[in-house]
């Protein structure tokens, strides 16, 4: 039975699923948003109870649908979530890997979206990139850009073969820089500092350039060279840090591996 006003329903608010919920919440979407998930955490449990949210209603056709479990579970839910697929509901899967044939043939419908947001869309400063199926309405491709613009850039539609090198670069890409900033942390103890102070020091280090990065607009080239004196300490650092074998290598052999393993779950999806 379709409900009265536009309904958002979130099948799975597990990390993922709950940063986007988040997202929709501070940007103070008027859609009704239903979460459907069998352990919610407190965070999700407390916007039910101040009724931001309705959390496991029975069934009902959702306006939007939004598939956020592990690409692992969905052949597993998607019999339940059928249920809140109605003729019109439009599906927006951020599962990686699974592809939008794999979608349409387990929940009976062509009206697919996918997309691939990172976790920074939790405060708006995220980066999502879609693909549709074919013969979406323009109308529809906006809808899908709506629910993902308060997560922060959106980019679409774009080619559903290149989803897997998009998630390898912006869906995984947060943690390289947490990495960036753990392991600079644990460099900076090696050489003497205080452990946390090498740490605020590595934080402050990731975040400030990350914001210079998006004040100038510069390109990331040019602020290296800017700050890259010849012969100097950031230099002697560099000569390591883009040896052969070093991040420019590393970072292309890492992508190829998170890409891999994209096609990977969508074979595991069939
Ligand atoms: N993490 C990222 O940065 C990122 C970025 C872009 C896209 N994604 C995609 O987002 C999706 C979710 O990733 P995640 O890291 O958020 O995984 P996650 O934390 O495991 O979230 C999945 C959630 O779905 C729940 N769930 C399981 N069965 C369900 C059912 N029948 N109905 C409703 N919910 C159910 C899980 O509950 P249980 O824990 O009880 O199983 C869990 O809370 C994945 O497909 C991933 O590819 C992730």
């Amino acid at each position: 039975m379709p409900a009265a006003a536009p309904t958002l329903a979130l099948i799975g608010a597990g990390r993922m699923g709950t940063a986007l919920a988040r997202g929709w919440l501070k940007a103070k979407t008027k859609r009704q948003i239903v979460i459907i998930e069998p352990r919610p955490s407190e965070e999700v449990q407390g916007w039910a109870a101040e009724g931001r949210i309705l959390l496991n209603p029975p069934a009902l056709a959702a306006t939007t649908m939004v598939l956020a479990v592990k690409p692992q579970q969905f052949a597993a839910i998607a019999e339940s979530a059928r249920a809140y697929v109605g003729p019109k509901t439009l599906i927006v899967s951020i599962m990686a890997g699974v592809r939008i044939a794999q979608i349409s043939r387990r929940l009976d419908t062509s009206r697919i979206v996918r997309s691939m947001p990172n976790t920074p869309g939790s405060i708006g400063k995220g980066i999502t990139v879609f693909a549709a199926a074919p013969g979406l309405a323009a109308a529809d491709l906006n809808a899908a850009e709506a629910l993902l613009t308060p997560l922060g850039e959106v980019h679409g539609p774009v080619d559903e073969n290149l989803m897997s090198a998009v998630t390898a670069l912006s869906g995984s890409g947060p943690a390289y820089l947490f990495l960036l900033a753990e392991v600079m942390a644990e460099a900076g103890e090696a050489e003497g500092l205080p452990r946390a102070l090498a740490q605020q020091l590595a934080r402050r280090t990731v975040e400030g350039a990350a914001a210079l990065m998006a004040a100038s607009g510069e390109d990331p080239e040019a602020l290296r060279r800017a700050v890259t004196s010849p012969g100097g300490t950031t230099q002697a650092a560099l000569d390591i840090l883009m040896d052969t074998g070093g991040m420019p290598r590393l970072m292309r052999d890492a992508l190829r591996a998170a890409a891999a393993r994209d096609r990977q779950l969508s074979k595991e999806a069939d």
